[in-house]
């Protein structure tokens, strides 16, 4: 049995404890919880992979509380540091190359010489990391190919008795993972949409933000078509539910069921969408889900979505 503790001055002396040790905190951070271990210590990470049945080759991101802590760990150029200071501390992850002085283990980094960097600005995930006082991985804290926890129960459910530690902080503000953008070709490209809108993002970067083209051979090696999967049959845009499916709509509807937000909010409908998944798992074989629209943090939602409907 795994605890689920308050964060205080206490529980975050016990979960820097655990993480000196080589143990395994769940933490909580604005876009989703997180499963963290010292990424200095490559048997910790190992712990960690396993933990989740995570497959190796599928790398981690490192987690920072400052720009000091960053720049050890990656080399950042002047672009990248101008998008860091106005997206950091915030749900974006940078991949970078490597810093001749980084710490984070070669197989946190699945052996490549890129490091995905990310500052949360959770108060929870800040005052972890700077009690520990160095970069924390963190992959989200599910099975792996499971939905992604916004709550310290959600944890529970899936790592329970394998992990030393859970701090609750409560339900995830963003509901949804970090943006995520490599700055390690000439132009940054896209490889995960995330809780940064893309829009904003690209914004900032003047129009220059490249989407993610599978033949420019960068890529994050996570992303499987088949993720974030409930065990229930996922059926996308639908109408109206069929008899026997639990119904996840999005604005006004006449049936009953979840919704991911009745007033349309994407930002709402963000933040409730991994719970209202696993809710409608537990009760029914098949969920049929209401169209989203794909604007602003629509195109992270429909990612997840279609990623949770896909079957091998
Ligand atoms: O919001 C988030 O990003 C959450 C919280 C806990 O911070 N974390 C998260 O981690 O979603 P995870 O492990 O579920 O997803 C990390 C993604 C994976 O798709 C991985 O392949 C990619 O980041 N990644 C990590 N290092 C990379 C690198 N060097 N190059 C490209 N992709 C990388
Ligand atoms: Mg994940």
């Amino acid at each position: 049995m795994t605890a689920i503790v308050p964060i205080q001055q206490g529980t975050l002396q016990l979960a820097a404890m655990h993480l000196r040790g080589g143990g395994l905190v769940a933490m909580p951070t604005e876009t989703v919880y997180g499963l963290a271990c010292n990424a200095a210590n490559p048997d910790a990470v190992v712990r960690l992979y396993e933990a989740k049945g995570r497959p190796r080759f599928n790398p981690l991101i490192a987690h920072v509380a400052s720009m000091e802590m960053a720049e050890q760990e990656a080399v950042f150029s002047p672009l990248a540091r101008e998008i860091a200071a106005k997206f950091w501390p915030g749900p974006l992850t940078m991949v970078l190359p490597v810093a001749s002085t980084g710490t984070v283990s070669d197989i946190a980094r699945a052996g490549l010489d890129t490091i995905a960097l990310r500052m949360p600005a959770h108060p929870g995930a800040r005052a972890l990391i700077e009690t520990f006082g160095k970069p924390l991985v963190a992959p989200s804290a599910n099975r792996s190919g499971h939905i992604s926890p916004t709550t310290a129960q959600h944890v529970k459910e899936d790592l329970d008795g394998k992990v030393d530690l859970i701090l609750d902080g409560g339900p995830c503000e963003r509901g949804i993972e970090s943006t995520i953008v490599s700055f390690v070709g000439e132009h940054p490209v896209l490889l995960r949409a995330g809780a940064l809108e893309t829009s904003v993002l690209n914004d900032a970067l003047g129009g220059t933000l490249a989407v993610r083209g599978d033949e420019d051979g960068i890529s994050a090696p996570g992303q499987l078509k088949s993720h974030y999967a409930p065990n229930a049959r996922v059926r996308l845009d639908a109408e109206a539910p069929e008899p026997g499916e639990g119904w996840l709509a999005f604005g006004e509807t006449p049936w009953p069921g979840l919704n991911l937000s009745e007033t349309g909010d994407l930002r709402e409908a963000a933040k409730t969408l991994f719970a209202a998944l696993r809710t409608l798992d537990a009760s029914h074989d098949r969920i049929a889900v209401a169209p989203v629209p794909n604007d602003g943090l629509g195109e992270a939602i429909n990612d997840r979505l279609a990623r949770a409907a896909h079957r091998d």
